[in-house]
Order: C-alpha cells, then sequence, then structure tokens
C-alpha cells in the first residue's frame, strides 16, 4: 500500500511512519521543509503539486498543521480565520484535491483534536478546527467517489508531547503513543469510514 503522510517528521508522525513501514506500507512523508516531498497545507497549489508529484496513493495521513492559542476578548474572525486556515481549510483541500488524485477505494485519516468536545481556555481556534473537521468527515463519507473512505483521529494531549504541553493544560491526561499509532492504522488499513475516533486517554 502506498501511504502518503503529511506531518510524517512531526511529534506523532515520528512514531507512526516507522509503525506503517514495519507493516509493509510505501510510506511518502511530505512537510513544509521535512520530508520527500514538500507542501503547505495553507497553500492550495502546493497541495494540487504534491499529488500530482506523488502520483496515485493508496491512503493519505493528516497529522501536520496546529491551531494557535488565542485570547478571547481580543479575537476577531479574521485571526479565527488565520487560525483556521491550515489545520482545517489544509486538511479539507487534501480531501478535496485528494479525490482526483488518489487510487480506487483511497483512505484520508485527518487530525482534529479533543477542543472539539471539551472546551479549555485559549483554543477557541482550536475548537472551531475539530468541530468542523468532524462535520466535514461526515459528510465527505457520504460524498467521495470510487470506494474513497474518510476517517478522523481526534487526539487529547499526546504521550510525546507532555514536557511541551502541559503547563498549557494543566491534569489534562495524555493519550500513550501506542494506542495513538493503533488507532491511526485502524483508520488506514481497516474498512471503517465516517468514523471520529476519540483518543482521549
Ligand atoms: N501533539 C499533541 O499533543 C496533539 C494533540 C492533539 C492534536 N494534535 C494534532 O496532531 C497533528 C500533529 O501534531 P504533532 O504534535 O505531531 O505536530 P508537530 O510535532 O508540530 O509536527 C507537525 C508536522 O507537520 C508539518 N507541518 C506543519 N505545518 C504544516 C503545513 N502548514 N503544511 C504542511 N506540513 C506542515 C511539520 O513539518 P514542517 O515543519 O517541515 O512543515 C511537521 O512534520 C496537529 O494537527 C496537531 O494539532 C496534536
Amino acid at each position: 500500500m502506498r501511504t502518503l503522510v503529511i506531518g510524517g517528521g512531526g511529534t506523532i508522525g515520528r512514531r507512526l511512519v516507522p509503525a506503517l513501514r514495519t507493516r509493509g506500507h510505501d510510506v511518502v512523508v511530505a512537510g513544509r521543509t521535512t520530508g520527500d516531498v514538500h507542501v503547505d497545507l495553507a497553500d492550495h497549489p502546493t497541495v494540487e503539486a504534491m499529488y500530482r508529484q506523488v502520483g496515485p496513493v493508496d491512503a493519505v495521513v493528516a497529522i501536520a498543521a496546529h491551531g494557535a492559542l488565542d485570547d478571547f476578548p481580543t479575537l476577531t474572525t479574521e485571526a479565527l480565520y488565520d487560525n483556521t486556515r491550515a489545520k482545517l481549510f489544509g486538511q479539507i483541500d487534501l480531501v478535496l484535491t485528494g479525490q482526483h488524485h488518489c487510487a480506487d477505494g483511497a483512505s484520508f485519516t485527518l487530525t482534529s483534536g479533543i477542543f472539539a468536545d471539551q472546551a479549555w481556555p485559549h483554543v477557541t481556534g482550536g475548537a472551531v478546527i475539530s468541530g468542523a473537521l468532524h462535520g466535514f468527515a461526515l459528510s465527505a463519507a457520504l460524498e467521495l467517489p470510487r470506494g474513497m473512505r474518510i476517517n478522523v483521529v481526534s487526539p487529547t494531549m499526546v504521550g510525546d508531547s507532555v514536557d511541551a504541553f502541559a503547563e498549557h493544560f494543566p491534569g489534562m491526561r495524555p493519550v500513550p503513543m501506542d494506542d495513538l499509532v493503533h488507532h491511526y492504522l485502524d483508520c488506514v488499513e481497516g474498512p471503517h469510514t465516517g468514523r471520529i475516533v476519540r483518543a482521549y486517554g
């Protein structure tokens, strides 16, 4: 199976990519500056160019582009739109553009996050991004052509990010990396579509 992993050089990617390779996937890693192919999810022409460069793939996994922390009293719709650009609209672009490039039966596995379901201070953007991704995936699961599938993994803080993120989200219980990797593998290799996999530890 040829599997394209956008963000495969990141915290989650460093765990997922070796697991995919161990299971026999021919993995192509993409990132803005890292990986085999370069793409910026916030820039549509680079998404189109990436798919043309890579050719047909059987699976696309997106583990790239965070929402930024925000300050509600000064938040504007323009700032919210900027914040959602790469992670929300970029992942949507991977699907809308990818449906024309990927192999029959290909799967898309997107990444959202716990803020769709649990409110925390300073992550209004994260809540908007993840809630919208969940709605998009349900709709896309009905609409995708040629037997294509789509699922979303919605992690809480992941085990390998505790040192970086615990100060922002005190008391949040991390999801173990092995459990998280299992969820992604299940989305890529399993038969399911339209699932929101809540990896909340
Ligand atoms: N870590 C957590 O605790 C956690 C929890 C919940 C949800 N998530 C979500 O999971 C995803 C991955 O998180 P992570 O912690 O693994 O991220 P990370 O360590 O920051 O890695 C992000 C990866 O994505 C690439 N990337 C970043 N922006 C991009 C863009 N605009 N276009 C293309 N590639 C881009 C980066 O490579 P380049 O620098 O080369 O572009 C890097 O390989 C994110 O959507 C994040 O919000 C993470």
